[in-house]
């Protein structure tokens, strides 16, 4: 048959490998998302979350829920979908709530632990990445994320879009209003950044494009970042990177906002259930009274009691084994799991911390943060801003913004 065709075996031979040259040079740079790459994640997840303190002394801020999911399963989850096969959690602070919450999970993609030091000395956001580079290897472009971060980015695009040019790093960049906060980025033509500026003032910012903390790295990049010590790969590696003219730029749209603060964390759980979540969910076993009313969008943790004509919602999220007494009021807040809500009590734009008891008829405003396991007594009113730490009592109405010790 071939030789009817008038094409024989080594010309086939051939015809192959000129096409598996082609294929292999096209690809060397530009390996598919699915199939033969091993695209590897490293999450940051180490860092002391001081701007959620109270909250985050008692757990990782990554794992603080969102729609009733730690935040960092979120991101796993769209990792996966984006066809990565492992993500190396760089873990330092309370490194062992990751490992007891990921160490059962059988699920794709692979969680594995890269620990910052013996000594436990916070590598910032370089040092972590130095010290993976071992579990990463020197194959193939990696990504790296903020662990504190929720998005929706095509990160297959992402990737795409790094191979495409002569890059060592592709930062993603946001477009936000008031950038002063961020490390901010300013675009060449063809999308190098062509300067580079940690949290500048507002009229010193070069754009709007921030740094939305998530990368794609090549390999190369350990060459750039000293072993052993704290390094900001913002204030330490990228500058760099822009004077070598091998940074770029990758501006997408979409949702994206980071939990660094209380009112982000706020912010995050309002667009998450807005943009992702939609609807209502309830979990199993939630005993629901009579005239109760679940304003979508809301999730509502197994195990949890609401009791008669209580309003619960928008933008609600109550961990398992909450109690909610009757006719109370809950929206854009947060409950963490085993908290108990007595009758008539309001909550509008507040976080309450795990197995914290709210007494009845208590008003608690917006931007109140209420520590773990601390009790407020009834008929207390907290007004805006009012932050209770961890187990204190509170007896009396707080009337100006501060910190109960
Ligand atoms: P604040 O103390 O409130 O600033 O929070 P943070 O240090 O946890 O967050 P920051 O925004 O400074 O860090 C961005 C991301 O890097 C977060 O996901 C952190 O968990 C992570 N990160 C920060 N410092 C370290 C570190 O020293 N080691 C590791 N492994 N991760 C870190």
């Amino acid at each position: 048959m071939v030789a009817s065709n008038g094409i024989n075996f080594a010309s086939i031979c051939s015809l192959f490998s000129f096409w598996h040259k082609i294929f292999y040079i096209k690809n060397a740079h530009n390996t598919p998302l699915n199939g033969a790459s091993q695209l590897k994640a490293l999450v940051l997840a180490g860092g002391f979350g001081t701007r959620l303190r109270p909250l985050s002394c008692t757990r990782p801020k990554l794992l603080f829920p969102i729609g009733n999911k730690p935040t960092l399963d979120w991101t796993i989850e769209k990792l996966a979908k984006s066809g990565t096969q492992e993500v190396i959690l760089a873990v330092n602070y309370m490194a062992d709530a990751f490992v007891q919450h990921y160490k059962r999970s059988k699920q794709k993609p692979k969680i594995i632990f890269s620990r910052d030091t013996p000594s436990q000395l916070p590598l910032g956001t370089g040092g972590p990445i130095k010290n993976a580079e071992r579990l990463i290897g020197h194959k193939e472009p990696f990504l790296v994320l903020n662990g504190d971060v929720l998005t929706n980015i095509d990160y297959a695009k992402l990737i795409e879009n790094h191979r495409k040019k002569d890059a060592i790093a592709t930062i993603a960049l946001y477009r936000v209003k008031d950038p002063s906060r961020y490390g901010v980025a300013q675009l060449a033509k063809d999308n190098r950044i062509i300067r580079f500026v940690e949290k500048p003032t507002r009229d010193k910012a070069p754009s709007n494009l921030i740094n939305a903390g998530i990368y794609v790295l090549e390999p190369e990049i350990f060459d750039y970042i000293p072993a052993g010590r704290r390094v900001s790969i913002e204030r330490e590696v990228f500058p760099r990177l822009v004077e070598e003219e091998k940074l770029y730029g990758y501006n997408f749209k979409g949702l994206w906002i980071d939990i660094g603060e209380p009112e982000d964390y706020l912010k995050a759980n309002k667009l998450w259930l807005d943009h992702e979540i939609k609807k209502s969910q309830i979990g199993k076993d939630v005993h629901i009274k009579d005239g109760v009313e679940i304003k979508p969008p809301s999730t509502i943790d197994n195990e949890t009691t609401i009791g008669e004509k209580s309003e619960i919602g928008p933008h609600v999220t109550i961990g398992k084994h909450v109690t909610i007494g009757k006719e109370v009021r809950i929206e854009n807040s947060i409950v963490f799991h085993g908290a108990v809500i007595s009758d008539s009590t309001s909550i509008r734009g507040a976080i309450i911390g795990e197995a914290a008891m709210i007494g009845s008829k208590v008003k608690i405003e917006s931007k109140c943060l209420i520590g773990d396991h601390a009790i407020i007594h009834e008929s207390v009113t907290l007004v805006q801003g009012v932050t209770v730490c961890p187990s204190k009592e509170v007896t009396e109405s707080v009337l100006t913004p501060k910190c109960l010790m």
